[in-house]
């Protein structure tokens, strides 16, 4: 049961609440302290002794001083560098060091963190608001027949719902992918969205191969997708917004060499870039287009206004609706 955490109330208008990847678990060792930008906001995030990790709002109540830029851990605490008032998890103040009392207000905001398959996740929403779904663990990453987690991370200037809108968008994936797709369909459960298809793609080779995909959001900001290709592959897409039209757009993969495999470095470089590369064909399209609220759509375009749909369900009172 997670204590309480401080919020202040800042109204949550222009983004879909839900849970995001903030951070890979390996950029974040122990005693660490990272500054944050996300949401147009500036964040801190650390990781205590006891190995939790802990995203506060950067900047100190006291004099504003950003904890993330010269803060430093002391037990599960955050130490801010300019007159050493500390906080906790929750976000409170639990010492002035040159005080006898601690100012009750002294707090900062306090999200919610979970971390799992190699990802640091955080709950973003509305004050009241709290996390109505889960991100599910990765099972394979427990399984010795999987490789480590190989990462990589683009910035792009884009609106998240151009990201979303892609697992509906049937007719790109020739164009774009060069992937001819014979069965497609997309189902939504809820917070959950899923894209299942059953392709014609190439190998490393360009020896044309089949590729069965089924690809799940998990909310508005974190897929996975299951994919057979030229190995069996689970990759990670997950985008969070820097600020409005920005996005940071982590991609990461895991394949299955085999029981007691280890593949060649270059094999499987190879194959990693070449799942990153898919995803990120898609970015010098959406970097460059503009958005259409009422498209006019041919038969064969997919189900993108159901899709639209799903992703407006995320926001409570965006005056721009996606
Ligand atoms: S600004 Fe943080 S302790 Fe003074
Ligand atoms: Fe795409």
């Amino acid at each position: 049961m997670h204590e309480t955490l401080t919020r202040s109330g800042a109204a949550w208008t222009k983004f879909a609440k839900g849970w995001y990847l903030i951070s890979w678990s390996a950029d974040l060792e122990q005693g660490a302290v990272k500054p944050l930008r996300y949401f147009g906001k500036d964040f801190v995030l650390f990781r205590g002794e006891d190995g939790r990790a802990t995203l506060l709002a950067a900047h100190c109540p006291h004099l504003g001083a950003h904890l993330g830029y010269g803060g430093r851990v002391e037990g599960n605490d955050i130490v801010c560098p300019f007159h050493a008032w500390r906080f906790g998890a929750s976000g409170r103040c639990t010492e002035v060091p040159y005080a006898s009392r601690i100012p009750p207000r002294a707090a900062v905001d306090a999200y919610q963190v979970e971390e799992h398959s190699g990802m640091i996740l955080a709950y973003f929403g509305p004050e009241d608001s709290l996390p109505d779904y889960g991100i599910p663990p990765i099972e394979e990453m427990d399984d010795s027949a999987w490789t480590p987690l190989q990462r990589a991370q683009i910035e792009i200037a884009t609106h998240p719902r151009e990201v979303i809108e892609n697992i509906a968008d049937l007719a790109h994936f020739m164009p774009v992918h060069n992937t001819l797709i014979d069965d497609f369909k997309v189902t939504i459960d809820g917070p959950r969205a899923t894209q299942h298809s059953i392709g014609r793609g190439h190998n490393l080779k360009n020896e044309p191969i089949p590729v069965v995909s089924v690809a799940t959001y998990h909310g508005p900001a974190i897929q996975f997708t299951r994919l057979q290709w030229a190995y069996d592959m689970v990759l990670i897409n997950a985008h969070i917004p820097i600020e409005e039209n920005k996005l940071l757009l982590r991609f990461g993969v895991i394949l299955k060499a085999g029981e007691g495999v280890t593949l060649a470095p270059e094999v499987l470089e190879a194959h990693v870039a070449a799942a990153r590369n898919g995803y990120f064909e898609d970015v010098a399209i959406w970097e460059n287009k503009c958005w259409r609220d009422q498209p006019i759509f041919a038969d064969g375009d997919g189900p993108i206004g159901e899709v639209r749909r799903w992703y407006s369900s995320f926001f409570e009172s965006y005056v721009d609706a996606p």
